[in-house]
């Protein structure tokens, strides 16, 4: 990024001098190596937005409010941040479409015969995680999306804690979007990604209108009105200068993770957090969230009694161990799981055991 700003700093796709150009190129060969990076199968199925949240409200105003409407139905799980409920709230009040909520078990999994209950042939849209940011559960896609589209439904699916962790394939997966961040896979803030399958991108329309974004923009001066046009895959949807620097950064990440290999990720991930939970349940008065079993990935929420989550962070950072306390922008699972809040320890390729182990120590001194 420090090399981009010192060397070929311009805007994209609209000037013809050096700069502009060599931008221009690093912008779209990022765009190619996020299309790798999750097997896309066209490298214009990949929109840069600003992050998982500004895709799912991307999908929800684009496709949502030109595709549902009253009789139709979208089923939503509880398990999901809000950036996953409330763009289709706030759709459901304009367009009038219902939503149904799939209910978790006790354990935070998702409730499959809950979801396959209500699936019905109104079902248009189902809105699912990858991988919840509370419990660190693992929702089977792959199986999911056939179940989805054997009713002739679609899927959304938030990849933002599955895509930095583990390999995603769309294709395999056979979602029809996926939305995920860049600044949760050691990219910068402010960019995302929205995949999009080509078919349902094509019919969709813009979600913001600008520059970049048309084809044409004519006046006609007899009925005093102008005429625009979209321009083609993926750039009809990124309206306005994008954010050039944060593609490139994201780029790189994913160069680096690529090295790293997502596969080893995984694995040393699931090595830690078996770690982090045989360890952690043997302490007085905590209380483990989320299955037991393998079916999970390195986020642990836990409470310790007597203590509230925010105090259980300020602890935690006194001796430099950063966590999250509070609802993790999920508060509805936190309602039906009957929490009041959750203290979180999340890791990385980078933790290790050494460091799970001092957490532990400290974890047992409160
Ligand atoms: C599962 C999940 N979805 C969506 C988001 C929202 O991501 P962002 O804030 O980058 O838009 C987060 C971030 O915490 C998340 O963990």
């Amino acid at each position: 990024m420090v090399d981009f700003y010192e060397n070929n700093n311009a805007n994209v796709h609209r000037g013809v001098h050096a700069l502009s150009l060599e931008a221009t190129e690093m912008y779209e060969k990022s765009r190619e190596q996020v299309a790798q990076f999750i097997n896309a199968k066209d490298v214009s199925e990949i929109i840069f937005t600003r992050g998982t949240t500004e895709a799912m409200n991307f999908v929800a105003y684009s496709w949502g409010l030109n595709n549902l409407q009253k009789d139709d139905e979208i089923l939503v799980s509880l398990m999901e941040h809000h950036s996953n409920i409330v763009p289709w709230e706030i759709i459901s009040k304009i367009r009038g479409f219902k939503i149904n909520y799939v209910n978790t078990n006790p354990n935070g999994t998702l409730n499959i015969k809950d979801f396959e209950n209500k699936l019905t042939s109104k079902t248009k849209l189902v809105c699912l995680n990858h991988i919840s940011n509370v419990t660190g559960v693992v929702n089977d896609i792959k199986y999911l999306s056939k179940i989805v589209h054997d009713y002739g439904a679609i899927i959304i699916v938030d990849g933002a804690q599955s895509v930095p962790h583990m390999k995603v394939d769309v294709q395999d997966l056979d979602a029809d979007f996926l939305a995920f961040s860049g600044h949760k896979m050691l990219g910068p803030t402010g960019i995302g990604v929205l995949y999009g399958k080509k078919v349902l991108l094509q019919q969709m329309e813009p979600f913001h209108g600008g520059g970049e974004m048309i084809k044409d923009v004519t006046f006609n001066f007899k009925n005093q009105q102008c005429i625009t046009s979209w321009n083609e895959l993926p750039w009809k949807f990124e309206a306005g200068t994008p954010n050039i620097c944060g593609a490139i950064g994201l780029a790189a990440a994913i160069k680096y993770l690529n090295h790293i290999n997502m596969s080893n990720i995984f694995a040393h991930e699931q090595t830690l957090t078996k770690y982090a939970i045989n360890n952690l349940k043997n302490l007085n008065k905590i209380t483990l969230y989320g299955p037991t079993d393998s079916n999970r990935c390195g986020i642990i929420s836990f409470n310790i009694t007597g203590f509230s989550s925010h105090d259980v962070a300020l602890f935690c950072d006194s001796y430099g161990i950063a966590i999250r306390s509070g609802y993790h922008c999920a508060q509805p699972l936190h309602q039906i799981l009957d929490l009041q809040s959750t203290a979180r320890a999340s890791f990385y390729f980078y933790n290790t055991v050494q460091e799970i182990r001092r957490f532990i120590e400290i974890l047992q001194e409160l």
